[in-house]
């Protein structure tokens, strides 16, 4: 992590989980858990509860997100959310081309690109999802897997539109959900081989400035160790952000 260029960034995503109600209250628990926490946290609830937990958020040091978008502003389009409705409800963060889109939902490079353009002409901020599954990693492909991810994720974007604005979230598919972290080692190599594609594909301002945060497993335990790691500028937490008094030992990992 290097704080002076990238001030770390804690995100949950709540994937399908809660309802209105319990959204609201881990919201609100949060914001009492986090307040004067130097860190930028973002929570990501249900389509559901956006508006209520916009109004918990508000004013205080907890962004919202969505955790993802359709790439039109609006039309007959039954069953998706445009970043015209994103931004309107108070989100300053879109989650983009997660695995489980990917796997489940049809997502692909080509849409998640579109999905990112979407999300920029709206000043939504993307955290833009990539890993690599098992069996690319067992077949040595994780770096081409990536590479192609990135680079058709990102292909007609300049360095102006992106530096200081997207954030990058790596998450290997087998890391998520399984309690199985990767190792400090295998999540460095990843992080560094992203900034220098970053450098490749773009230039040195965007390889310096963007925010690239692991996700697959992170927890309370396990967080101080990613966080040390030179080029991990956060976590994408998945289970272990669904209560406010677990996520916010994760916010606080530097005590
Ligand atoms: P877990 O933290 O539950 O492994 O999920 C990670 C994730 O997918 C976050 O987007």
């Amino acid at each position: 992590m290097n704080p002076t260029l990238r001030k770390p960034l804690i995100a949950g995503n709540w994937k399908m989980y809660k309802t209105v109600a319990e959204a609201v209250q881990t919201a609100k628990d949060l914001v009492q858990c986090t307040a004067g926490v130097d860190v930028d946290i973002m929570i990501a609830p249900p389509f559901t509860a956006l508006a209520p937990v916009a109004e918990v958020v508000r004013g205080t040091s907890v962004a919202l997100g969505g955790q993802n978008l359709f790439s039109k502003n609006d039309g007959a389009y039954t069953g998706e959310i445009s970043p015209v409705m994103l931004a309107d409800i108070g989100c300053r963060y879109v989650i983009i081309g997660h695995s489980e889109r990917r796997q489940f939902f049809g997502d692909t490079d080509a849409s998640v690109n579109a999905k990112i353009r979407a999300a920029l002409n709206h000043r939504l901020i993307p955290v833009f999802c990539v890993g690599e599954t098992d069996a690319q990693r067992e077949a040595g492909e994780t770096f081409s897997v990536l590479d192609k991810q990135v680079s058709k994720g990102l292909e007609g974007f300049s360095s102006e539109m992106l530096s200081n604005v997207i954030v990058i979230a790596y998450e290997p598919v087998w890391a998520i959900g399984t309690g199985k972290t990767a190792t400090s080692d295998q999540i460095q190599e990843v992080h560094t081989f992203l900034r220098s594609l970053a450098e490749k594909r773009f230039d040195n301002l965007l390889a310096k400035t963007v925010k690239i945060l692991y996700g697959g497993s992170v927890k309370p335990e396990n967080v101080s160790e990613i966080m040390k790691l030179p080029d991990v500028d956060g976590a994408l937490v998945g289970g272990a952000s669904l209560s406010a008094e677990v996520f916010s030992k994760i916010i606080r990992f530097h005590h």
